[in-house]
């Protein structure tokens, strides 16, 4: 059993928390308000940004995950959140002796600047187009670079309950898409399995893509959606916003040769699984 820190537990992190907890680890969901989190998780109320609440921090821990999220903000939000928030926790850690196996991050597939329809796999660079993918980037490096074996799990866009976003968007008439400019994303189930499984993979790798094994065009995926729920086609945009949400197809051969099966393979199996 192995006694694990959750940093940051929000959507993802409880998903894998209660993962944990169900394979017999002690698992602690540190948050600023963390009244939310599900027995068995242990609850840790202290914030990253400020330092407060880190002496509660438990002894003798294992593995550190860290799922925090700059909760939309721009670029202050995300040093806060993606270089700040780690360097304090491995600084409080340090301080306290403590002896960490292995420390995972969850950063994202916005670090490819790649436009160009082409395919990324960890060995792509990672030459972020925005300055808050730049910070995401950065966050990285703190990990990468940091006291403890690190891993980076970089994942796509997350979907699933709850996380209705294209839905919305379509039912709203918001939508719009650019024909051939592809979209990658992750069920928010796999993603939490990813972690669990990346946290205790045998010679892991740095760095892993955690996206699901269709890279699909927008447009292709809007158009399904619609079909499903009886809504109009979305606009067709201009190639401006498809510049804006970058246009790569991310491979995540990487993540599947070590072991990994997702269980919502492709957008269809995810949305089907919501819909219903
Ligand atoms: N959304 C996407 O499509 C997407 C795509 C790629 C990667 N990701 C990454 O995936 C990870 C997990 O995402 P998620 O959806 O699970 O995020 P989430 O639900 O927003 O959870 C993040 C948690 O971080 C906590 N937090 C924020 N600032 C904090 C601070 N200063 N100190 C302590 N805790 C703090 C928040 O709780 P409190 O407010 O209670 O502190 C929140 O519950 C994130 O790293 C995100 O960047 C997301």
């Amino acid at each position: 059993m192995a006694r694990i820190l959750i940093a940051g537990c929000g959507d993802v992190g409880t998903r894998l928390g209660l993962q944990l907890a169900a394979d017999g680890h002690a698992v602690w969901g540190l948050r600023r308000d963390p009244a939310s989190l599900p027995a068995p998780i242990r609850p840790l109320a202290a914030d990253l940004a400020s330092g407060s609440g880190l002496d509660a921090l438990p002894d003798g821990l294992d593995h550190v995950v860290c799922t925090i999220a700059a909760g939309g903000g721009g670029e202050a939000a995300y040093r806060q959140a993606y270089v700040e928030a780690p360097l304090r926790l491995f600084d409080t850690l340090e301080r306290r002796g403590a002896r960490i196996e292995r420390v995972l991050f969850t950063s994202s597939t916005s670090v490819y600047g790649q436009d160009d329809g082409s395919e990324v796999d960890e060995t792509a660079p990672a030459e972020p187009a925005s300055p808050t993918a730049a910070l995401l980037r950065r966050g990285e490096q703190v990990f990468l670079g940091g006291p403890y074996p690190a891993i980076v799990l970089r994942l796509a866009g997350l979907y699933g309950p709850g996380r209705t976003w294209l839905i919305d968007q379509l039912r709203t008439g918001r939508a719009r898409c650019t024909p051939g400019v592809w979209s990658n994303r992750i069920h928010v189930l796999d993603a939490a399995r990813a972690c669990a499984h990346l946290l205790f993979l045998r010679e892991p790798q740095a760095l892993y893509n955690g996206a699901d094994d269709h890279p699909a065009p927008l447009c292709e995926v809007l158009d399904w959606l619609a079909g499903r729920l009886g809504l109009p086609a979305p606009a067709r945009g201009t190639a401006a916003d498809a510049m804006l949400r970058g246009n790569k197809r991310v491979s995540n051969r990487r993540l599947r040769r070590s072991g990994f099966q997702l269980r919502h393979p492709g957008y269809r199996d995810g949305y089907v699984d919501m819909l219903e």
